[in-house]
């Protein structure tokens, strides 16, 4: 199945939350959205406007660096906000309950590259690089046909 991806300019870490705030309504049980880019990219940045964009009660949403999954309750469901950086395999990604989480949450996932084989084949992926200045980023939107209605609802 081929993929197709997008290109969006970011001016500041406002757009950056702007935009987050309105992929997560779209978001529902079921789909994983695989967030990549350096330490200080806007990873957490964005899994949290997005968090808080659907949280049924309002909360601070920390990095999960340390604690590596956080959970939230969404309007749209369970959401799972998880950071793999200090994993070294998949097996440890099998005991955190991710494969399950994938099927009946939302799953934002920091540093995908550690699921190995258990990466879900139809995720978001949404890679950030660094733009013109500081503040600047570039969003790389990468989604396979299953997304493709519900992302032209962003780009409208
Ligand atoms: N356009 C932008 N988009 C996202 N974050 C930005 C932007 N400009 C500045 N920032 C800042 O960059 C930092 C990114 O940190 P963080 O989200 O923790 O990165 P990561 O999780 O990728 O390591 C935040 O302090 C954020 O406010
Ligand atoms: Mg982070």
């Amino acid at each position: 199945m081929g993929a197709d991806s997008l290109n969006f300019d970011m001016h500041s870490s406002d757009a950056t939350a702007a935009f987050a705030a309105r992929l997560g309504p779209l978001l529902r049980p079921g789909d994983t959205v695989l967030l990549t880019g350096d330490v200080g990219a806007g990873k957490t940045h964005l899994a949290r406007h997005l968090i808080q964009s659907i949280l049924v009660v309002p909360e601070d949403v920390p990095s999960p660096t340390f604690t590596i999954v956080q959970t939230y309750d969404t309007r749209q469901g369970p959401l799972w906000h998880a950071d793999l950086y200090r994993l070294t395999d998949d097996t440890e990604v099998e005991e955190l309950g991710l494969a399950e989480a994938f099927e009946t949450a939302i799953c934002l996932v920091e540093w995908p590259d550690r699921l190995g084989p258990l990466r879900p084949q139809d995720a978001l992926s949404i890679h950030l690089d660094a733009g013109q200045h500081d503040q600047a980023r570039v969003l790389r939107l990468t989604s396979t046909a299953v997304w493709r209605d519900r992302l032209g609802a962003i780009l409208a």
